[in-house]
Parts: structure tokens; C-alpha cells; sequence
């Protein structure tokens, strides 16, 4: 077939996106074929937290591949004053690039919202990165507003067991949740 036989052909597919929560045969899919494989040990960590309650790993999938996802960590009562609420910071909001623009991000933060509204967590937080306007656009479109800001230095644990270092100011957007 020539360029010109092929051009303007095309095959409109019809996708059914499903949220859940991660499992443990999603670690490896979580990696994304080596786009990822550097937060390995990251993804196990939240898993084995995400079994202790303490976060969740809410996942976007195509015929059982995690296309999107966004975590919560999860901040009881208990951790901190006896008459605080429950909060919860939500991070790693990323959607494959061939899916963006068709609402993933969007549906995966509403799901998110809903799961913590029904377990009655007070407020949800979230960082935008500074040089990524997109985002904050989209957080802000989804009611979040900019309440903090922070120098975003982390580290983390690579799957090669050395500690990179990060630096990503950002900007904090928080959203009161109300059933
Ligand atoms: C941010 C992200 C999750 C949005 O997912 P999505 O499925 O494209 O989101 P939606 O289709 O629901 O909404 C699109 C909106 O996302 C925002 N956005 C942010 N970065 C974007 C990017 N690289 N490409 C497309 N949209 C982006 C924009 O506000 C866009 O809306 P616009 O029409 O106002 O520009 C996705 O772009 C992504 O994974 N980016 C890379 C990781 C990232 O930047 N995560 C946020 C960390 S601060």
C-alpha cells in the first residue's frame, strides 16, 4: 500500500474505561513499558500501604492496562489534633499521551472526589507544578483553588536502590468536599 492508498483511512474505536483500585499484578503495568520503571519501588511502597489503609491507588484502565491514574494519601483524624478532619492529598495524576485531551484526567479526579466524599474526608489537596499552567487549569476548572505554595524538594528510592533527588516548585490547591 502506498501513501497515498492509505491516506485518509482511518478506524474509530470505541473505548470502555475502567476505574479501580490497583492490585498487585498492576505494578509492573504501573511502569509503563520503562517510562516509569525508575518509581518501582515507589508504586510497591503505596501498594503495601494502600493494604494498610493509609492510601489509594486509583487506576484508569483499558482492557485491564492502567492508562491513568492518581493516587491519595489518606490523613486520618488520629494523625494529627482530636478534633481535626480527614484530608487527603492526592498525587501522581498522570494519563498516557495518547489518551490525553479526552477527559481522563478529569473523570479520574472526579472519581477520586466521590470515593473520598463517601468515606466523609473534609478536603482534598493537590500539587500543580509551576511550569505545568495546564494542570493548574485543570485543577482550578474542578474547583480547587491555590491556597500555598511549595519549594517541592523530594527524594525518592530508584528500582536500582539509589536516592534521586528532585526539585519541582509547585503550587498547593485544596478543595473542600461536602456530600
Ligand atoms: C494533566 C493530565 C493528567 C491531564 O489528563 P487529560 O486526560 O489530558 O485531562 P483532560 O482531558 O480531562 O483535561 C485536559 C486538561 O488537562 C490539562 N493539561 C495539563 N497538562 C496537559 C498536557 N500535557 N496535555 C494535555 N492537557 C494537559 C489542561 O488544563 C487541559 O485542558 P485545557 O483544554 O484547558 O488545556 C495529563 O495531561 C498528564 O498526564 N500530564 C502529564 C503529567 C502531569 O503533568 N500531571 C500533573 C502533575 S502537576
Amino acid at each position: 500500500m502506498t501513501a497515498t492508498e492509505i491516506e485518509g483511512r482511518k478506524l474509530t474505536l470505541h473505548l470502555e474505561v475502567e476505574f479501580r483500585f490497583a492490585q498487585r499484578e498492576d505494578l509492573s503495568k504501573l511502569e509503563w513499558h520503562g517510562e516509569y520503571t525508575h518509581f518501582r519501588r515507589v508504586f510497591a511502597k503505596a501498594f503495601e500501604e494502600q493494604q494498610q489503609g493509609k492510601r489509594l491507588m486509583l487506576l484508569a484502565c483499558i482492557n485491564n492496562w492502567p492508562v491513568g491514574q492518581v493516587f491519595m494519601q489518606l490523613v486520618s483524624a488520629d494523625d494529627f489534633f482530636m478534633f481535626a478532619r480527614k484530608r487527603a492529598y492526592l498525587y501522581s495524576l498522570r494519563v498516557m499521551d495518547a489518551f490525553r485531551g479526552q477527559g481522563l484526567g478529569t473523570a479520574l479526579l472526579q472519581e477520586a472526589e466521590h470515593i473520598l466524599i463517601e468515606r466523609e474526608y473534609a478536603s482534598m489537596s493537590i500539587a500543580a507544578a509551576k511550569d505545568n499552567p495546564g494542570a493548574r487549569r485543570l485543577y482550578e476548572r474542578l474547583g480547587f483553588e491555590v491556597f500555598s505554595e511549595d519549594t517541592g524538594h523530594w527524594n525518592y528510592v530508584d528500582h536500582e536502590g539509589r536516592t534521586r533527588y528532585v526539585v519541582e516548585p509547585c503550587w498547593i490547591l485544596e478543595k473542600e468536599l461536602r456530600k
